[in-house]
């Protein structure tokens, strides 16, 4: 094969493989967990009905995907149908109409109406034990959350290097975009790309059933076309042998040793709706840059010129360094650092809020995770998942 010459691949992954498979055994979650996740789904549900009208709340993120760890947050997304003539319900008024109703029922604790947010929600905590993300109207979470799942039918491997990943990024530490590191959406991306580069998984977003071109579906000005029979898949697409007898264990180094030493940060971009690298330039994410708010556009063009972007504060959601004006919103950073390509929003960076600080210390934990990996002896997993201080 073309592999490059790597003085630290293990020689059996066999054991990797083992501890692979038991940890992800018991960090699955329980059944009992998803007869609690379905009850709150539909006790939410009878709320949305009740406040709105017609409604229907939909599962997103791992809750929907299939690739939650046990005691995961529950992420939905509330759908309102308003009938002919009547007036829309902004992502505002939504929040405080549903949060103002939850406020009443003693099942609910701890509700916050984050009515300011770049995505308007309502957090809460239910006397279940499930903590849960209310949104609203965000029909690109489903479409992603099912692509997602749809990668996930495709091969069993998947869940299970998933869910060793974000818990290693867990316990690591580095899975906060808020200070600066990787969301849990933006690993899986960062596994898909890596199968799909192992000829492990295909790229569902370019393969059409019938003879053709891929279609335009349209979602929020976005293509939300993919391939998603996966039964029927094997008509379209075959997974290579070598991918075949790739072990979970094998896949994880490999995983670990492309962030680690081959992918080059400085010009790529991770892309799986292209199935490969994308280079920054082509997609022009070579400049970071802010987005202020229309009014203070001007006071920002002059700060930009006192204070270099990179010295900027790490935060997405972080105000002005100079004082802003008092109803002013969150200046939103759009970093270019650690270039992840949303699969249907494409001018979106997943990895947009690694700053050069963050990627430092996610890049050490890829090397870190590498070299665990090739050391011989029990207990690899544990080890490479072991609580960063
Ligand atoms: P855990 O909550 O850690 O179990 O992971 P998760 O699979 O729920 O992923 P995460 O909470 O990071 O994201 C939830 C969902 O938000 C994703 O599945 C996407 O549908 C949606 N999403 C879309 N764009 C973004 C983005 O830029 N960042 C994040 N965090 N989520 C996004
Ligand atoms: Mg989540």
């Amino acid at each position: 094969s073309d592999r490059k010459y790597d003085p630290y691949r293990p020689t059996s992954f066999d054991q990797i493989t083992r501890d692979a498979k038991d940890f992800c055994q018991e960090l699955m979650p329980k059944p009992e967990e998803e007869t609690r996740k379905l009850a709150l789904l539909q006790k939410l549900s009878d709320i949305a009905v009740e406040v709105f009208g017609e409604a229907e709340v939909l599962p997103f993120g791992s809750s929907g995907n299939g690739l939650a760890l046990a005691n995961a947050d529950m992420d939905v997304c509330v759908f309102l149908n308003p009938k002919e003539g009547s007036e829309d319900v902004s992502p505002v008024e939504f929040v405080e109409r549903i949060g103002d109703r939850l406020e009443k029922d003693p099942d609910f604790e701890n509700i916050l109406q984050l009515k300011r947010a770049r995505v308007p929600i309502v957090k809460l905590n239910h006397v279940n034990g499930i903590a849960c993300d209310i949104g609203y109207q965000n029909d690109l979470a489903i479409w992603n959350t099912r692509l997602l799942r749809a990668y996930c039918r495709v091969d069993e491997r998947v869940r299970d290097i998933v869910v060793i990943i974000k818990i290693w990024a867990k316990r690591r530490k580095i899975n906060n975009p808020y200070t600066g590191s990787l969301s849990s959406y933006a690993y899986v991306l960062l596994v898909i790309h890596v199968l799909q580069r192992q000829g492990v998984l295909p790229n569902l977003q370019t393969i059409v059933a019938a003879n053709g071109k891929v279609p335009f579906w349209d979602c929020q000005g976005f293509n939300r076309y993919f391939f998603e029979d996966i039964p029927n898949l094997s008509h379209y697409w075959q997974p290579t042998p070598e991918s075949q007898r790739q072990s979970i264990g094998e896949l994880l180094y490999e995983f670990f040793r492309y962030y680690a030493s081959e992918f080059r940060y400085a010009n790529h971009v991770v892309s799986i709706r292209s199935g490969g690298l994308l280079t920054k330039e082509a997609k022009e994410w070579t400049k970071d840059h802010t987005q202020p708010p229309p009014l203070q556009q001007q006071q920002q063009q002059q700060q930009q010129t006192l204070v270099p972007l990179s010295e900027a504060p790490a935060n997405d959601t972080e105000q002005a360094q100079s004082a802003p004006a008092a109803d002013s919103k969150p200046v939103v950073k759009n970093r270019y650092l650690f270039c992840i390509e949303d699969p249907f929003e494409l001018n979106h960076n997943v990895g947009r809020p690694v700053d050069r600080y963050s990627l430092f210390t996610i890049r050490g934990e890829f090397m870190r995770a590498a070299k665990i990996l090739s050391r011989k002896g029990d207990g690899v997993i544990t080890r490479l998942c072991v609580e960063r201080e």
